[in-house]
């Protein structure tokens, strides 16, 4: 058998033949720029999100961009993430001019160690940007309160997490405003790239809406230095019509990850799962372990031989990439950690059959 990290036949299929004539539709339509399509997903995510707003943008990397520069961050100050923040997350602080300070991760959940932020905090800190990992929201009582007190502003990094929660407040509607990304392979994934803020900030809308589109606040009235940050309409109609299925895939992802759960723990294999956060519900976007026995790089290069496809997220902590020449925070869980995850296959569409082979092949090679 041969089971592939991902694979998208299902969500492809489930939207191909509407995608195409709304596509048709589009052409003869000949509008293409900040279409109603747009402002159609720009609504519905807005309300999915249970935000009072959302600004569609060109991709999950420029949607942290424009959040950080709505929310006042400025060259010099600090932006507080996590040590396995991802590298976009990472670039866009640098791209504000600001300074990345990396606070370590919880072992088990893999999320940021609020105590660890908290060490960080100092008069030059103004936010900070939790990462919400693999579909699992982070510790966002605890980061809220950290916020509360040292006034920062809370830029959520939801790329992976569409539709995960907090208390049963939706990720995206927490702190002062939400990143996602929209990435093939993400929850809700558009067929290119594509991005979006949500919030409930009218001042934040406001300066994304206009940001986006080079400033313009009006036809030719550009109150903002600007860029070209838009989504394409042809995004926004396969993101319009994939919203409809997100609940439904969520749900089979969610079914997944509980399955592997239930055989990893039957099975007795030297796998640690990432344990969930208190208060937090987890839509799977990834399923991480930590491999405790078998070296990881081995482990993968095995599975790779019984016909089982993996992935790592991610392998090199963003702080000791090579273009990186910023503080470095010490982050012993980070470092030891990311030499031990591994992520499994989890895809919309995986059937029991697949996931008892790579749980099968994950016995062969670890017992
Ligand atoms: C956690 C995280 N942040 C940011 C991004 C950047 O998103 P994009 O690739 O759409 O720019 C991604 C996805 O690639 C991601 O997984």
């Amino acid at each position: 058998m041969r089971v592939p990290f991902v694979d998208l036949t299902v969500v492809i299929d489930q939207i191909k033949d509407a995608y195409l004539e709304a596509v048709t539709r589009l052409l003869d339509k000949k509008h293409f720029i900040l279409t109603e399509e747009v402002e159609a997903f720009e609504r519905a995510w807005a309300q999915k999100c249970e935000a009072r707003y959302c600004v569609g943008v060109s991709c999950g990397a420029d949607a942290l961009y424009l959040a950080l520069l709505a929310t006042g961050i400025k060259p010099g100050d600090e932006v507080i993430t996590q040590g396995n923040a991802y590298n976009a997350t990472v670039t866009a602080i640098l791209q504000t001019g600001a300074v990345p300070r990396f606070a370590d991760i919880d072992e088990d959940t893999l999320t940021l160690d609020v105590s660890k932020a908290e060490a960080l905090v100092n008069e030059k800190t103004k936010a900070i940007l939790p990462v919400h990992l693999f579909g699992q929201a982070n510790d966002m009582a605890g980061i809220s309160d950290l916020a509360k007190r040292h006034e920062l502003a809370i830029v959520g990094d939801c790329a992976q997490a569409h539709l995960a929660e907090f208390d049963g407040k939706p990720v995206g509607a927490l702190g002062n405003v939400g990143a996602f990304s929209f990435y093939p392979t993400k929850n809700l994934g558009a067929f290119g790239d594509a991005g979006a803020v949500t919030t409930d900030s009218e001042k934040i809308y406001r300066e994304i809406l206009a940001r986006r589109n080079l400033g313009q606040v009006a036809k030719n009235d550009h109150q903002y230095f600007g860029f070209n940050m838009r989504l394409d309409p042809v995004q926004a109609i396969a993101l319009n019509l994939k919203l409809q299925y997100l609940e439904e895939n969520t749900m089979a992802r969610k079914d997944a990850g509980a399955y592997y759960d239930k055989l990893i723990d039957q099975a007795d294999l030297p796998l640690r799962p990432v344990q969930k956060v208190k208060g937090a519900n987890h839509v799977y976007h990834l399923y991480v372990a930590q491999s405790l026995q078998m070296d990881r790089d081995d482990l993968i290069k095995s599975l790779l031989e019984l016909g089982v496809e993996t992935a790592v997220h991610y392998p090199v902590p963003v702080y000791k990439q090579p273009f990186y020449d910023g503080p470095k925070d010490p982050c012993p869980v980070m470092d030891e950690v990311s030499g031990r995850i591994i992520s499994l296959p989890l895809f919309v569409g995986i059937t029991r059959e697949q996931q008892e082979y790579v749980i099968e092949s994950l016995n062969k090679t670890l017992n």
